[in-house]
């Protein structure tokens, strides 16, 4: 049976790398013989243009049929007026919600041959890797009440609502758990219990999965600020973080510039496991749109080709390809190709498809 993939190519630089994607899963279906069958669906900008709406009901219909999606990115500032919920963000959302990812992987991992690119000194970064869980369809992103409202006397007001409950701690953080049974089994849980009653309940239901299920692993708890400050301090010290939604897309976008580039970084955004064994998946660059740069052909493609990667491990069990994805972009890397954002002063950088190229090259040679 062939794996069925939804490519959602998205706004600015996102179908240039996504090209890169579709590279790769024929050089997997030709070479390695792993069957796809790939279907396109709009979403974001380009879907608002096209549907009317930053996805469609007929496109999330076809993301669940999907046994995996693909994204490449989000957005773009022509859209930057719309009410949110025709925002190309609001397709993201959608996704997410819709299709119940709740577990978001976001590695950062330092590679030596960019350890130059890092804002922080190279003794600092060396050998960094973290996994970051956030947690991805519950918090402040989604909670009522919220909304903006008129309260007289020309004054506004705003509200959302932080809210997490037991059960939506617990899969969360099992996730986190089972990831660090298999890298250092070491867990670090991330909230405000000092001040916000759901970090308190976060903190507690954590510590209390942990004794029930996971007492092999190691757990310690930070204060969210003191975690953004020991990020920069000395990351090396984390293994896996689990955090909420809001606190994760902070300290996930702040760990991805420990290593250098964003360009380099993929995610996976997990839901649960159902009784026939399958499990919603969407793998995605943590990258955006880049609208700046978009339709010059000179994108990264590499945080794109690394979500296939994750997408190869976590969703169909192809644990070798995956490895030798990472192993040949390690590779290229250290032969000194590098697009625009990861290029060092004196070096021409490549574009997006002789980056993508260079890949397939490296896997060709891991392959023979
Ligand atoms: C991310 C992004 C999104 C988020 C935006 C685009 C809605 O920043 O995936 O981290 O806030 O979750
Ligand atoms: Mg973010």
């Amino acid at each position: 049976m062939p794996h069925k993939i939804l490519l959602l190519p998205g706004d600015g630089i996102g179908p240039e790398v996504m090209a890169e994607a579709k590279r790769l899963l024929a050089w997997l279906a030709d070479r390695r013989g792993i069957a796809f069958e790939t279907e396109e669906a709009l979403i974001g900008g380009a879907a608002y243009e096209a549907e009317g709406v930053a996805l469609s009901d007929a496109s999330i219909a076809r993301a669940k049929a999907a046994d995996a999606v693909i994204l490449a990115a989000v957005g773009g500032p022509q859209w930057d007026n719309l009410p949110f919920h025709l925002r190309p963000e609001a397709g993201l959302l959608a996704a997410r919600k819709e299709l119940e990812l709740f577990a978001n992987l976001r590695p950062a991992i330092v590679f030596e041959a960019l350890i130059e690119s890092s804002s922080l000194k190279p003794d600092v970064v060396r050998g960094l890797d973290i996994m970051i869980v956030r947690e991805l369809t519950g918090g402040v992103y989604f909670g009522e009440p919220r909304g903006i409202t008129d309260i007289g006397n020309g004054q506004r007001r705003g509200v959302n609502t932080q809210v997490y409950t037991t059960s939506e701690i617990h899969r969360v953080a099992r996730v986190a758990f089972d990831l660090a049974r298999v890298r250092q089994n070491r867990v670090c849980s991330v909230e405000k219990a000092n001040v916000m009653e759901s970090g308190r309940l976060w903190r507690e239901e954590v510590a209390a999965l942990h004794a029930k299920e996971y007492a092999d692993v190691a757990l310690s708890n930070m204060l969210a600020d003191n975690c953004a400050m020991q990020l920069l301090r000395n990351p090396r010290q984390f293994d896996v973080i689990v955090t909420d939604n809001l606190f994760g897309d902070m300290l996930s976008d702040e760990a991805s510039m420990l290593t250098g580039s964003l360009g380099m970084l993929p995610s996976a955004s997990l839901g649960a496991t159902d009784a026939n064994g399958k499990r919603a998946a969407l793998y995605e660059p943590i990258h955006g749109s880049a609208p700046d740069i978009a339709g010059r052909g000179i994108a990264n493609p590499l945080a794109m080709i690394l979500s296939v990667a994750m997408m190869l491990r976590y969703s169909f069990g192809h644990g070798e390809e995956a490895d030798a994805i990472e192993t040949a972009v390690q590779s290229v890397l250290n032969s000194g190709i590098r697009t625009g954002d990861i290029a060092s002063p004196g070096h021409t950088p490549v574009g997006t498809k002789a980056m993508g190229e260079a890949v397939i090259a490296e896997l060709d040679r891991l392959n023979a």
